[in-house]
């Protein structure tokens, strides 16, 4: 594979005070009728600078058009991080509205990303992107690139079957088929045409076991997957994609249907996760983002404004935008 971008040392001597000049660069859209970049949802100035000794420490982005107040900002420790994903310059349009502006960004192995941010900003809008759900909905048109482990996801002979089946998702509400529990874990390798009892079950166990729920289900494998509670279906839900060994887990706000309990749970188990899997996890809930993650992007109208350590994030933001949202001052 040859060497990613987001590999590539910083431009020297570009504090994000004072971004390297460079003509406006207008992403074209895909086609003649699409509202110049930014026009649709122009995000306020981005108040205030970063001191200058943080200049060294940051990556900035490029600067996209004079429209564009402000580079966002990116941590300099991002780019050590090997990534499964790398989102480069994308931008989405549902009809004549621009929802996504430009977004560029790695999302590492083996790490928790939670993607936050006031709702309508677009969260959910990139992870569906990622495994191009998207392309289900009339009128929405992208530019722009992803790459899973270096390949396109978007180019033209991609198969999408193929691509969804690297990649596990987890929706707000939980979705269990309506078959036994057992069947439910293992249904991408029935799928695929496995038959041997004995490797599915141990798929299932194994599968179960890492979504903290064989425990409480090793009894009752053949009973329906219906009969669970929400949490319980929830964290079935993970251990079916789990068992599909997906690159990346897609996970939309996988707690919003769920009582604290259940929540705590699902947030232990992200945790968990950890290391072995790398997921991309969308959140409103600022708790859930600071216990169950690594890095965080905070996104604002379609934009990225910031992505670093989550710890840095919630307590010591480089932007005052963001500071605003993680504090509760608007959202
Ligand atoms: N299917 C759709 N058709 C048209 N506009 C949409 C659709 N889905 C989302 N949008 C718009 O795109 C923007 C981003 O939405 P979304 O990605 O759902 O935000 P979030 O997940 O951050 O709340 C919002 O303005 C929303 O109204
Ligand atoms: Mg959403």
């Amino acid at each position: 594979m040859p060497p990613s971008k987001f590999a590539q040392p910083p431009p020297p001597e570009a504090p994000p005070e004072a971004p390297p000049e460079s003509p406006p660069e207008a992403t074209s859209p895909p086609e003649v009728n699409s509202p110049p970049q930014g026009a649709a949802a122009q995000p306020p100035a981005l108040p205030g600078g970063t001191s200058s000794s943080l200049a060294t420490s940051l990556h900035v982005g490029h600067v996209v058009t004079d429209a564009d107040p402000k580079p966002p900002v990116i941590y300099e420790t991002l780019r050590h991080e090997d990534n499964v994903l790398e989102i480069e310059k994308f931008n989405l349009w549902y009809g004549p509205k621009q929802a996504l502006f430009d977004v560029t960004m790695g999302v590492p192995r083996g790490k928790v990303t939670a993607l936050i941010g006031p709702s309508g900003c677009g969260k959910s809008t990139l992870l569906r992107s990622v495994n191009r759900i998207n392309d289900l909905i009339d009128h929405v048109r992208i530019d722009g690139e992803m790459k899973l482990l270096g390949q396109s996801i978007y180019a033209r002979d991609v198969d999408v079957i193929q691509l969804r089946k690297r990649m596990g998702m987890v929706f707000q509400k939980p979705n269990p088929f309506p078959m036994s529990i057992f069947e439910n874990v293992v249904y991408s390798l029935r799928i695929d045409g496995e038959r041997r009892r004995g490797v599915l079950a141990q798929v299932c166990e194994e599968s179960l076991r890492s979504a903290a729920l064989w425990d409480e289900v090793k009894d009752r494998l053949t009973e329906s997957a219906l009969s669970l509670s929400g949490g319980q279906q929830q964290r079935l839900c993970i251990a079916r994609a789990i068992a599909a060994e997906p690159e990346i887990l897609l996970m939309d706000e996988p707690c919003s249907a769920l009582d604290p309990i259940a929540t705590g749970r699902i947030e232990d188990l992200i945790a968990s996760l950890k290391g072995d899997y790398t997921i991309l996890m969308v959140t409103h809930n600022m708790q859930q983002a600071s216990r169950s993650s690594d890095y965080t992007v905070f996104m604002y109208l379609g934009n990225l404004i910031e992505y670093g350590p989550t710890i840095h994030i919630f307590t010591n933001p480089r932007l005052r935008q963001t500071e605003d949202y993680i504090t509760g001052r608007f959202g």
